[in-house]
């Protein structure tokens, strides 16, 4: 179900076992997948060996909500999951700053997928491209004949696209069957539907069919996202003029990423930090998403570019939006296999595929503009340097209370961060 407010302060003060019972509490996830949170939730030696070839065992990895998050008026907890120090951190505090003005507003395309028939050697290609149109219909419907929970649910092959492409091989046609997914991410059934029509395109067109395979750059499945900042809430100080500041900046580093392709990639990097790791939370296949987003990044444009765009409104504040393939399912894959991708996707509470990948959007939106906010003001390594203090106090034996309290006066000491200072600092608060 979902959470009715996903603003927790003191949340990150709590420790892991009551953070996840206050999850529980908040979104209804059940007992099994509390378990699955936990350590007791591993994946088995028998899932795992169901999954892929040759296993030797599991690795796991740290799973964090990200707070504040208000989309289409709708709150939600977000899982990550991801090695890297202050993502969530930057994640939650970035989706408090666009709440004035409603928080993430998502605008999806239908779930659409291509699945990419690839013609050679056809006699006449203009004539094979006209075969295939005419028979559009037969060919829709052979796809259609697929048995398929996705087609019942009204889902299934929409349309055809047919290019013709030079390439070092010669001239190609090129096939599409956009096919509706309705809430799968889609591979295996478009996989099949393009395999299933291969001997028909041979025979409409004279030519030899060679590859039949799903494309990821998911083009008719863009996710959109817009969000609006204040200058107040992204100031330091609650003002109008250092918020207006502090947006200068992020717009000057933003142009920076829309120009140079290497700043472009390190920029899109703190998007995927987001994009990736509520995805891999979620069980999707975040390869695909990874490579859909890159590509889109530079498709019909002169070079590699920001995934994101930022610009001012005439009232001073700053606007936020991304669009970007999100192919991403809710039913089949792991995301209905692994114990804690179905715990994470319940604390989401999401209805439809179309849900997932906006909310996936406004994290790695929200994402973007915590890393260009850091880099323009007190820069990255500032709130890195937090959990380290953290970590570095437990590691010096601090316990309970004592973690933030070391931590703060770590961050504090002007003298060399060693293990030694931690120490010193946490004797005298005890001595205090
Ligand atoms: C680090 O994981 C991500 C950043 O480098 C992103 C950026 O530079 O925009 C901070």
């Amino acid at each position: 179900m979902p959470v009715e407010n996903s603003r927790l302060s003191g949340f990150f003060k709590l420790s892991v076992n009551d953070r996840r019972k206050l999850v529980q509490n908040l979104s209804g996830i059940t007992n099994e997948h509390l378990e699955a949170l936990s350590s007791n939730g591993e994946l088995s030696d028998e899932a795992a060996d169901r999954m892929i070839e040759n296993v030797i065992g599991t690795m796991s990895l740290p799973v964090g909500v990200a707070t504040n998050f208000v989309i289409d008026d709708k709150h939600y907890l977000i899982p990550f999951c991801l090695e890297e120090s202050s993502v969530v951190a930057a994640a939650s505090n970035m989706a408090k700053r666009c709440l004035k003005n409603g928080g993430f507003r998502t605008q999806n395309d239908a779930p659409l997928m291509i699945g990419q028939v690839q013609i050679l050697e056809c006699p006449n290609i203009e004539m094979a491209m006209k075969n295939i149109h005419e028979a559009k219909d037969e060919i829709i419907s052979l796809c259609n004949s697929l048995p398929s929970t996705m087609i019942k649910l009204g889902g299934g092959c929409k349309r055809l696209e047919t290019r013709i492409i030079d390439t070092m091989s010669g001239q190609m046609l090129i096939l599409h069957i956009i096919v509706d997914c309705r809430d799968a991410m889609g591979a295996n059934a478009v996989n099949t539907m393009a395999e299933l029509i291969a001997p028909e395109i041979e025979r409409l067109t004279g030519g030899r069919v060679h590859l039949k395979i799903l494309s990821n750059l998911a083009a008719h499945r863009l996710a959109r996202v817009e969000a609006i900042f204040t200058p107040e809430e992204l100031s330091n100080d609650g003002t109008t003029e250092n918020g207006a500041e502090i947006i200068r900046g992020i717009l000057e580093a933003h142009h920076f990423a829309i120009a140079d392709p290497f700043r472009a990639t390190t920029h899109n990097k703190g998007v995927m930090n987001a994009i990736s790791s509520v995805a891999v939370a979620c069980g999707q296949d975040w390869r695909a998403i990874e490579a859909g987003c890159h590509s889109w990044a530079s498709f019909s444009k002169s070079h590699y570019t920001s995934m994101t765009e930022w610009e001012l409104d005439n009232d001073g504040n700053l606007v936020g939006k991304i669009e970007t393939p999100m192919a991403v399912g809710i039913v089949g894959g792991a995301s209905r296999v692994h114990p804690t991708a179905k715990a994470n996707l319940a604390i989401l509470g999401v209805d439809s595929a179309n849900e997932l990948a906006g909310i996936i959007c406004s994290a790695g939106l929200a994402q973007n503009l915590g890393a260009l906010r850091a880099l323009a003001t007190s820069g990255i390594q500032a709130g890195h340097m937090k959990l380290h203090s953290r970590n570095m106090a437990v590691s010096a034996g601090a316990i309970g209370e004592e973690i933030e309290k070391v931590a703060s006066r770590l961050q504090a000491h002007s003298g060399p961060k060693t293990q030694t200072a931690v120490k010193k600092i946490l004797e005298s608060l005890r001595n205090e």
